[in-house]
């Protein structure tokens, strides 16, 4: 007989545990494990964020999150992941945890969840009610092997990351944010949050990460993530006036050197399907479509 499951709230202590879980579902989602700390110990009472884990005879095999998106002014957004060991699968492992995320959804007042699926669970989650055909691509590239990098236009200055004043910095990813695709706009970024989740948080390496300033605005930048030799593109963004110029050419091609001088070997990133902008400036830096996955929808009232 199987040995029984134990499914029990996440503390900090299995940040190791979450990862090395995440790391064999997912090899190009990037996160170390202090930034899975923080996702498990740091969140906005707002957010009734819930993190599940499961466990086999003290072995953590499975995870399960879901929490309110505070970040658009739509009500009643939220969003949910799970993934399971693939040698834990077909266990009712998934199902226990699905069941208990969307009642918690349900009764902190979402209306609808969103989840990422890769092709393995894409039956699972439709048969628990998730539809759609937003498609995310995931892609790589070695930092080593890069296109020659772009001159940079007069009036434009380059900085690292940890040179900038954060509410410059908040600015340009807010009004960025903005425009990139997604089922709810993120028109409602605080300024304390993303402090908190974002700029203080320990995902983002500063040092790595490159803005284009110009005059005492940052007309584009791109934020990287690590995790020991991999790397992941947290967010590149250009704010309206400064599109269509090589900005985010210019900045990814500098991070992406700073990448390979830290010994980063892979660099990783996810694309909208309708990103075309985006989808071309990483072409163009010679990163390769590994994965796409599935952006699925699901009701929880009505
Ligand atoms: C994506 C974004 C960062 C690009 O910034 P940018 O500084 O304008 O980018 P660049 O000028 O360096 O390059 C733009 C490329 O997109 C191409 N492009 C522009 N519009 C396009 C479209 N609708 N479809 C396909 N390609 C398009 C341009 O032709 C150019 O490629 P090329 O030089 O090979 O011709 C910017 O549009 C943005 O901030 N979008 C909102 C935030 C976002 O979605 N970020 C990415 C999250 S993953």
């Amino acid at each position: 007989m199987a040995n029984p499951v134990r499914i029990r709230p996440a503390v900090g202590d299995d940040a190791d545990g979450v990862t090395a879980v995440r790391r064999a579902v997912y090899e190009y989602k990037v996160m170390s494990p202090a930034a899975t700390r923080h996702l498990i110990t740091v969140s906005a009472p707002a957010e009734r964020f819930l993190a599940l884990v499961a466990e086999i005879d003290g072995e953590l095999v499975a995870w399960g999150s879901a929490a309110l998106n505070i970040w658009t002014s739509e009500p009643g957004q939220s969003h949910t992941s799970i993934f399971v060991h693939p040698k834990h699968r077909n266990n009712g492992i998934g199902s226990a945890l699905a069941e208990r995320l969307h009642q918690h959804l349900g009764e902190v007042g979402a209306v609808r969840t969103r989840a990422f699926v890769h092709p393995d669970g894409l039956e699972f989650a439709r048969n628990r009610g998730y539809d759609g055909t937003r498609q995310m691509h995931y892609s790589r590239v070695d930092p080593r092997v890069l296109p020659e990098q772009p001159p940079t236009p007069d009036g434009i200055e380059l900085v690292s990351m940890d040179q900038l004043d954060p509410r410059r910095a908040y600015v340009a990813d807010s009004v960025a944010t903005l425009d990139e695709p997604s089922d709810s706009p993120l028109d409602s970024i605080d300024y304390d949050r993303w402090l908190e989740e974002i700029w203080n948080g320990p995902a983002l390496d500063k040092a790595l990460s490159v803005a284009a300033v110009a005059g005492d605005e940052v007309a584009c930048f791109t934020a990287v993530e690590t995790d020991s030799d991999r790397a992941w593109s947290g967010m590149t963004g250009t704010i309206p006036p400064y599109r269509g110029r090589g900005l985010a050419k210019l900045v990814k091609s500098v991070a992406l050197r700073r990448c390979a001088a830290a010994g980063i070997t892979a660099a990783y990133t996810s694309n909208d399907d309708e990103n075309g902008p985006m989808l071309a400036v990483n072409n163009w830096l010679g990163y390769r479509r590994i994965q796409t996955e599935m952006g699925l929808l699901r009701p929880l009232v009505g």
